[in-house]
């Protein structure tokens, strides 16, 4: 057995391919990380090298004490992830104070784990907390309808959220909980991650103004297929707005209310207003 036939570092590896084949990620354009099993971490040890010094992690997660990640590198390419996993990836454990982190397999020829490496470390911690220890998935890309529609509508949870409901009917199942929104702000730091983090207490997905998305889930795939989900929903939502300036006739909110019994799910009242 090689580490790259280990089941999570094919998943790993098989995303970051799906989404480069999905056009979400132009040269190093997003980045992925996943929260290793404590039995996962035991199959791929045998291939860690040797100890590498700590490093600032750039934010303190104390939630994630002692976790192990699998994330992509700053400056990588998802273009290229697939070709050399050992060159684009990195494996990485954080201290027991949530402060530091450091490299156990990866980056071979150099590099260090994507400059967004706060947000994924402190959505992770947010979602480990609310989700009870479920979510493992961090995915954060650069998907163009979805970043167009940032300019166009207004920046509000609410908006996003009932707007690209509208556009299929199996989205307020998918996303029952709705969508957050971040104003611009200046990437790769402490600042957008603390904002992001604090609507994922709420939400699975945080869009970024001009920028992209994040999603947060369980599975490679239920992560992937909710950034697949928001993403087609608006692009149905620009091809619409681009044939039309008003829908003739759309999903109601007492539509969605019917939904919701049928589906069983909850969906918040806020986003059921009237227009
Ligand atoms: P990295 O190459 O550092 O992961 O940055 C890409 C990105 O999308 C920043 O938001
Ligand atoms: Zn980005």
């Amino acid at each position: 057995m090689e580490i790259l036939q280990v089941p999570f570092v094919q998943g790993f590896i098989r995303m970051c391919q799906d989404g480069w084949e999905q056009n979400w990620h132009e040269r190093n354009g997003g980045n992925l990380s996943y929260r290793i099993k404590p039995e996962e971490v035991e199959a791929v040890r045998p291939y860690f090298g040797a100890e590498q010094p700590w490093q600032p992690i750039g934010t303190s997660v104390p939630g994630l004490a002692g976790e192990y990640f699998m994330v992509t590198g700053s400056g990588k390419f998802f273009r290229n992830a697939s070709i050399d996993p050992a060159d684009t990836t990195c494996i990485l454990e954080v201290d027991e104070a949530g402060e530091e982190y450091r490299i156990w397999w990866g980056l071979e020829n150099g590099g260090r784990p994507t400059s967004e490496l706060p947000s994924h470390l402190m959505n992770h911690e947010v979602k480990k907390a609310v989700s009870g220890g479920k979510h493992r998935v961090i995915y954060h890309a650069h998907p163009a309808n979805t970043i167009a529609l940032t300019f166009v509508l207004p920046l509000k949870d609410e908006v996003f959220t009932r707007e690209l409901w509208e556009m299929a009917t199996e989205c307020p199942v998918v996303f029952p909980d709705g969508i957050g929104v971040v104003d611009w702000m200046v990437p790769g730091g402490r600042a957008i991650a603390v904002k992001t983090s604090r609507l994922m207490k709420e939400y699975d997905v945080a869009i970024w103004a001009h920028h992209g998305m994040f999603c947060s889930g369980e599975t490679f795939d239920l992560t992937f297929g909710l950034m697949h989900t928001v993403e087609k929903a608006a692009e149905i939502l620009v091809k619409v707005l681009s044939m039309a300036p008003q829908k003739r006739q759309t999903i109601t909110p007492q539509n969605f209310r019917d939904l919701a019994v049928d589906f069983q799910v909850t969906l918040p009242e806020k986003f059921l207003y009237e227009k």
